[in-house]
């Protein structure tokens, strides 16, 4: 799949077949992810591709859906806000670098067959029991993966003029 095509296919799936995803996507999947930019190159976000059945159960069960409990893996993304770039305004960058390592992961994940639903609608303090994280540090996201089982919901999005603009 070339970029535009892993682009195009990248869609939020909540059905998985129970197929495992197998040590060399994961490891492509790691690749991606270490490739992503962060400001200052500081990487203060860490990554668990959760295959572990009783972690996996216990994460989704931190999720107000029930979607991610059948998910062969749920990726979480562990963000460390005092080791991100701080501008002196306050604004803390370890959210977005987050956000661009959480996307490298799933589009990597796309370009493996894979289907994956970002996920923000869960308790997060719960998550951060179940993985261990002790605050300052939290669980920014989770990615229930696996091969799609399901076709995603329709594609809706605004007309490009809404959203893009080209100013010369
Ligand atoms: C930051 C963020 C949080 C999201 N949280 C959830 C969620 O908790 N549950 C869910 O089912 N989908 C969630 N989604 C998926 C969006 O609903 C989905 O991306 C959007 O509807 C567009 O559909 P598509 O991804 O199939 O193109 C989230 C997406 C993003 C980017």
């Amino acid at each position: 799949m070339d970029f535009y095509e892993v682009v195009r296919n990248r869609r939020s799936i909540r059905s998985f077949k129970s197929t495992p995803v197998p040590d060399e996507a994961a490891h492509r999947i790691a690749a991606a992810v270490n490739a992503a930019p962060s400001a200052c190159n500081l990487q203060p976000v860490t990554f668990k591709f959760i295959r572990n059945a009783d972690l996996k159960a216990r994460l989704a069960a931190c999720c107000k859906q029930e979607f991610p409990a059948e998910a062969p893996v749920i990726l979480a993304a562990i963000c460390a806000p005092e080791k991100s770039w701080k501008r002196g305004d306050g604004f803390n960058s370890a959210d977005t670098d987050m956000a661009i390592a959480m996307e490298h992961a799933i589009l990597a994940a796309t370009a493996e067959g894979l289907g994956s639903c970002w996920v923000c609608a869960f308790d997060s303090e719960k998550a951060a029991g179940v993985l261990g994280v002790e605050a300052p540090c939290y669980v920014g996201a989770l990615c229930p993966m696996g091969y799609p089982a399901a076709p995603p919901r329709e594609f809706i999005r605004k007309e490009e003029s809404q959203i893009f603009e080209v100013i010369d």
